[in-house]
């Protein structure tokens, strides 16, 4: 039967402070996608105890991510926002498909490599098999779009691979995803180094703006940003700190490269990092207010939990039955 709407899927980590690289690169493009598709957003909190987490922590980070992605804009009465460890069949999925990864697959992760390099203590085999959950995530939900930042592609290639392995085995069990990679924002850099990513688990606190900064805050680390001695604001890869902050800006007002490049034509990086400095607060400020107002309401937060549990459970429940059917689980009596 043909689906009515396109699925989109996607999710965020509740670990660690969000910065804005999570907001341009992925919640932003979220809000614009979702009238368009049948959306599910999941704060994925299975994977965040990859890495040591203190559970009331992580229970109240948890909590503020899934507020975060309503204040944002994203409607809970038509999309699906729950938690991945309220719906069992992430985890049910997931380890049918570690049976379908092979790992050398796994071994080439970019990610994985860098947590275990920063983990050395606690290299744990979740870690190693994150992006099978990852996989099981995306392809529960039968998703034709994941919107992510470009950190996630590998992950999402390797999720390709998987659902077409698995495919060819067993008939046409999962659709094949498509990365949705948004024009400007994919690739936040670090303020303090615009060769890296802008990270949650950066250390430097002034690399990364977090989403709940304050105004001053934010415009401080702006002002701090690492730039060049070119002297001029061109958009181009040899001048990485300006073009970084042309990004930041571009993605916070909606205007292409060229319309900012001539906009601060002939100023100097003083203002250009005050008028992005000025540009992230426009868009942060509001949003954290509407945190703040949603918080508050506590019966409506708990509603939505609870009804978009039970509709992710449902559709989950539907691919995980046909793949356990599909591997040869015998059938269940009722
Ligand atoms: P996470 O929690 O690290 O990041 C959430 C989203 O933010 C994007 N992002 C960035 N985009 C641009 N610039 C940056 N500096 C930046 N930093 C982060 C990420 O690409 C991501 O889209 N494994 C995922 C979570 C996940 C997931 C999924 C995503 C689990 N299951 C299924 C999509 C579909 C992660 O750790 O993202």
């Amino acid at each position: 039967m043909e689906k009515e709407k396109k699925v989109l899927f996607s999710g965020m980590q509740a670990t660690g402070n969000l910065t804005l690289g999570n907001y341009l690169g992925a919640l932003k493009n979220w809000v614009t996608l979702s009238d368009e598709y049948e959306c599910y957003y999941s704060v994925v909190d299975m994977h965040s105890i990859t890495v040591r987490q203190d559970p009331a922590v992580l229970r109240k980070r948890a909590r503020a991510l899934l507020t975060l992605y309503i204040a944002a804009g994203i409607d809970p009465e038509k999309n699906c926002i729950y938690y991945q460890s309220h719906v069992s069949g992430h985890a049910e999925l997931a380890w049918i498909l570690n049976c379908f990864t092979y790992m050398g697959e796994l071994n080439r992760m970019t990610q994985f490599k860098d947590k275990a390099s920063k983990h050395a203590d606690n290299i744990n085999a979740g870690l190693f098999t994150y992006p099978v959950l990852m996989a099981a995530d995306i392809l529960l939900y039968q998703a034709d779009v994941v919107p992510v930042g470009i950190d996630q592609m590998q992950h999402l290639e390797l999720t390709r691979d998987i659902a077409q392995r698995f495919n060819a085995i067993y008939g046409d069990v999962f659709t094949v995803p498509e990365a949705y990679i948004g024009k400007v924002g994919a690739k936040i850099m670090s303020l303090q180094d615009p060769t890296r990513k802008m990270s949650k688990s950066d250390e430097n606190p002034n690399a990364s703006i977090y989403l709940m900064d304050d105004p001053d805050t934010i415009r401080r680390k702006c002002k701090r940003a690492v730039t060049d001695s070119e002297a001029q604001i061109l958009y181009r890869p040899e001048q990485p700190g300006v073009k970084n902050l042309l990004d930041i800006y571009c993605a916070c007002t909606n205007k292409t490269p060229e319309e900012a490049v001539r906009e601060f034509d002939g100023c100097g990086y003083g203002q250009l990092k005050e008028a992005v400095g000025e540009a992230v607060v426009g868009v942060l400020s509001p949003l954290q207010q509407r945190v703040r107002e949603l918080e508050k309401d506590k019966a409506y937060i708990d509603g939505v939990i609870k009804m978009n549990a039970e509709k992710a459970a449902y559709t989950a429940n539907k691919t995980l039955r046909k793949v356990q059917k599909k591997v040869g689980f015998p059938e269940r009596i009722r």
